[in-house]
């Protein structure tokens, strides 16, 4: 008789489980939103970070749905998620109605001290380490760093002089570039003098290949942790593994403890953290909380700054002409071999800003944003509604590949960005920092990065694709943010 009971109890528990699973992934019923049913435990999770990126999944549901309903419907795991298919819906939610969409619904561990920074924060908390950390970024203290940024971007050049010896010769971008980019922002932003460029042995470097932004278990991980965000407390996962954080504490105390106070240097963010931290008005940080900033930096420069420079000599490798009248604009402005750049020099070449702009169209290094309803948001003149919890993705690559909005999107084009083509874009069809409140706060960074490092190899160098690189591109569907899994080029000397 007892075991019949329990048979009994197994097949109600069953029976409850499987009602309970179909109700979770019947929810866009309700809300009369057209959607893509998961499946148990995946949702339309699957395939991702195995047989697509990301931005494939969020891509498919765009060209399908977009001309059904402004969002579409689907499953992270368990949890409801909407791709945005609407410009005006996309501008609402990361511009007009911000307020209600601020969170990036992320999971953070009081363990991990690493966890919360900037990105991850939410709420209160987050609204006042934006206000401390955003004046770091004024155009008057991104202006401070030009001059140690340059002597990187001549390091980078030395190396390619050193590395070809006179003959043209195939070099893998994708490597070199992320060595520099590790250099620039890890001196930059971690206060730590680094030189991954020529010496790979690095500890930053050794860290950064093996932790950061790869692998399909580390993105079903981050998945997990935030759908179950008390599962993952009780299990105490964190975000970063033990040696990272460590690592990271220790390297930002150090260059707390060892910066020279006698002179007012203020070209990287710590020396700059520590004076705004002097100042009443900021308010001091903590050592967590400064090195969980100077970590997002780290690694929201260090990925996204590395695959734009090496999208972008990719294209403009394969349309020779574009390089060509890209540097003859910049030999306009640097006439002769001495001629010193300037913070102000780099922005008087506006096929530059072009180029730069269409690599960021074509390739959005952040190719989904993401963000949480933190309440029912109903969509306007609609019966359709988004319930609180949803987490919302705005699929940059779709909207900047999708042809109603880029004639021939698959072409690369700078003169789609001329002044004259500029005029009457939606305020979100291009948005590769994003819009809004939450967008990049590493924009003008980023920008004068790339700015600097374009002119310094230009001005030197010609590039052409290397036969070792795969037509088309293969993308890495495992990586954090877009990248290809080869490129490389042909660099040779110019005369
Ligand atoms: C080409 C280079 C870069 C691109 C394309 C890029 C793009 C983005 C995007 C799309 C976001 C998300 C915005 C959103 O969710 O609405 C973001 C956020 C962020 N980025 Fe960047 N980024 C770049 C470089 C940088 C650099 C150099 C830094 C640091 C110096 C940086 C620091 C951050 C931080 C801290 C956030 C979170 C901002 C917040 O939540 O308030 N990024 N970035």
């Amino acid at each position: 008789m007892f075991i019949e009971i329990a048979l009994f109890c197994v097949v109600i528990a069953l029976l409850f489980g499987y009602w309970n699973v179909n109700q979770i992934y019947a929810i866009w019923l309700k809300c009369n939103i057209p959607f893509d049913k998961g499946q148990f435990p995946y949702g339309n999770m699957k395939d991702v970070g195995e047989k697509m990126h990301i931005f494939e999944l969020t891509n498919n549901l765009y060209k399908r749905m977009k001309k059904q309903a402004p969002v579409a419907g689907f499953h992270v795991l368990t949890n409801a998620a909407v791709v945005v298919t609407d410009l005006d819906v996309v501008k609402r939610i990361l511009v007009s109605d911000s307020n209600l969409f601020m969170d990036r619904g992320i999971y953070r561990n009081e363990e991990d001290p690493l966890s919360g920074n900037l990105f991850n924060l939410d709420g209160p908390k987050y609204k006042e380490m934006h206000n401390k950390l955003m004046p770091l970024f004024s155009t008057e203290k991104i202006k401070l760093m030009f001059q140690s940024m340059e002597e990187f971007a001549d390091r980078l050049s030395s190396y390619f002089f050193d590395f070809i010896e006179g003959r043209p010769t195939d070099l893998n971008l994708q490597d070199i570039l992320a060595r520099y980019s590790s250099d620039v922002m890890g001196t930059t932003f971690l206060g730590s003098e680094c030189n991954s460029l020529r010496d790979e042995t690095t500890e930053l470097r050794r860290i950064s290949k093996k932790y950061l932004g790869k692998g399909r278990e580390r993105g079903l991980k981050y998945f997990f942790r935030n759908t179950f965000q008390e599962t993952a407390k009780r299990i105490k996962m964190t975000e970063t593994p033990k040696e990272v954080s460590d690592f990271f504490v220790r390297l930002v105390k150090s260059s707390i403890d060892n910066r020279d106070t006698t002179k007012p240097k203020k070209n990287n963010l710590i020396e700059l953290l520590m004076s705004e931290n002097t100042n009443e008005k900021s308010g001091s940080l903590t050592l967590h909380e400064t090195s969980a900033h100077a970590y997002i930096f780290y690694v929201a420069g260090f990925e996204t700054l590395t695959n734009t420079l090496a999208f972008c000599l990719y294209e403009i490798s394969k349309t020779r002409e574009i390089q060509e009248i890209l540097r003859r604009q910049i030999l306009q402005v640097f006439k002769h071999k001495a001629d010193q750049a300037s913070y102000d020099s780099i922005n008087e070449i506006p096929y530059l800003d072009q180029v730069i702009n269409e690599t960021l169209r074509k390739h959005p290094p952040a190719p989904v944003l993401f963000r949480t309803a933190t309440s029912d948001y109903q969509l306007p003149n609609t019966n359709m509604v988004i319930p609180m919890g949803t987490q919302i993705m705005i699929p940059v690559y779709a909207i900047h590949h999708d042809e109603t909005i880029y004639t021939k999107p698959e072409a690369y084009n700078p003169d789609r960005f001329n002044k004259d083509n500029m005029k009457d874009g939606h305020a979100c069809s291009f948005m590769p920092f994003s819009c809004g409140p939450r967008a990049c706060i590493g924009s003008k960074f980023a920008m004068m990065h790339l700015k600097i490092t374009l002119v310094n190899l230009l001005r030197k160098f010609r590039f052409s694709i290397g036969s070792k690189t795969p037509f088309p591109l293969k993308f890495d569907k495992k990586a954090a943010v877009l990248s290809a899994d080869d490129i490389w080029l042909t660099v040779e000397n110019l005369k």
